[in-house]
């Protein structure tokens, strides 16, 4: 089998989103503890940025650098990294600081800004720099990936902690919010199901969709939904209550 690094670079965003679908939904009054915020600020700085940002800023981006070819993208890319370092850099010491509610703000702020880098990420920079590599590049950019693999984590590892985090929050919030327009069309309404059923009992997902389908809504059938009014976006909720199989 052949893999594309761009499909992984996609592929590691799905955690990323996930833990973000739960911290956007948090809010200062929600008792969230301190032991799991910090492990967010982690999971943010030891996958997000140094595992996930590795592979695209060391690798990817440096070797895009070298191409005659505009690189304005890239560096507009690594600068959005840097801001989000800034952030969370926030929230740690507040976090520190024993001041929970800003700890709070900046992490949903940081959840608020990343599934739209994460979108224009998937759907415009990636298909971009997978034509501008050939083959044999895509070659040694999964090699030097492997090497990340090898230093500084796995992406089961991620996942699992993604998981964690997700359901310990959504515990304790009763809500998480999904930015589902981030995901590629064709993995879509997989991540949507993923997050639903990993909802704890009585827990509510808000998803942000692109237009009703029906095809998603039978799929969410043991679930309950509900559509929302939201501007611009067509939105809706899915209940987790008491299973009904
Ligand atoms: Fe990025
Ligand atoms: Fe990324």
């Amino acid at each position: 089998m052949t893999k594309n690094p761009f499909k992984i670079l996609t592929i590691e965003h799905y955690p990323i989103l996930q833990v973000a679908s739960a911290l956007a939904a948090m809010k200062t009054t929600h008792e969230i503890d301190p032991e799991t915020l910090k492990e967010a600020i982690n999971f943010i700085r030891n996958f997000a940025d140094r595992y996930h940002h590795e592979k695209e800023e060391k690798v990817v981006f440096e070797r895009t650098k070298k191409k005659k070819v505009d690189y304005s993208p890239i560096e507009a890319m690594e600068k959005e990294h840097e801001m989000t370092r800034g952030v969370v850099k926030q929230a740690a010491k507040a976090l520190e600081e024993g001041k929970i509610e800003d700890a709070i703000v900046n992490l949903r702020n940081w959840a608020n800004f990343i599934p739209n880098h994460i979108e224009r990420e998937n759907f415009v920079l990636f298909p971009g720099l997978d034509n501008i590599f050939n083959e044999e590049e895509k070659e040694e950019i999964l090699r030097e990936f492997e090497r990340v693999d090898e230093e500084l984590g796995s992406f089961k590892e991620m996942e699992n902690l993604a998981n964690k985090l997700f359901l310990e929050i959504v515990s304790k919030s009763g809500n998480a919010i999904v930015e589902a327009r981030a995901i590629p069309k064709e993995s879509r309404d997989d991540f949507i199901l993923k997050l639903a059923h990993a909802l704890p009992k009585n827990a509510t997902l808000t998803v942000l969709y692109d237009e009703k389908s029906e095809e998603l809504e039978k799929r969410l059938d043991s679930l309950e939904i509900e559509e929302i009014k939201k501007k611009g976006v067509y939105a809706f909720k899915i209940k987790r209550g008491e299973d009904k199989n």
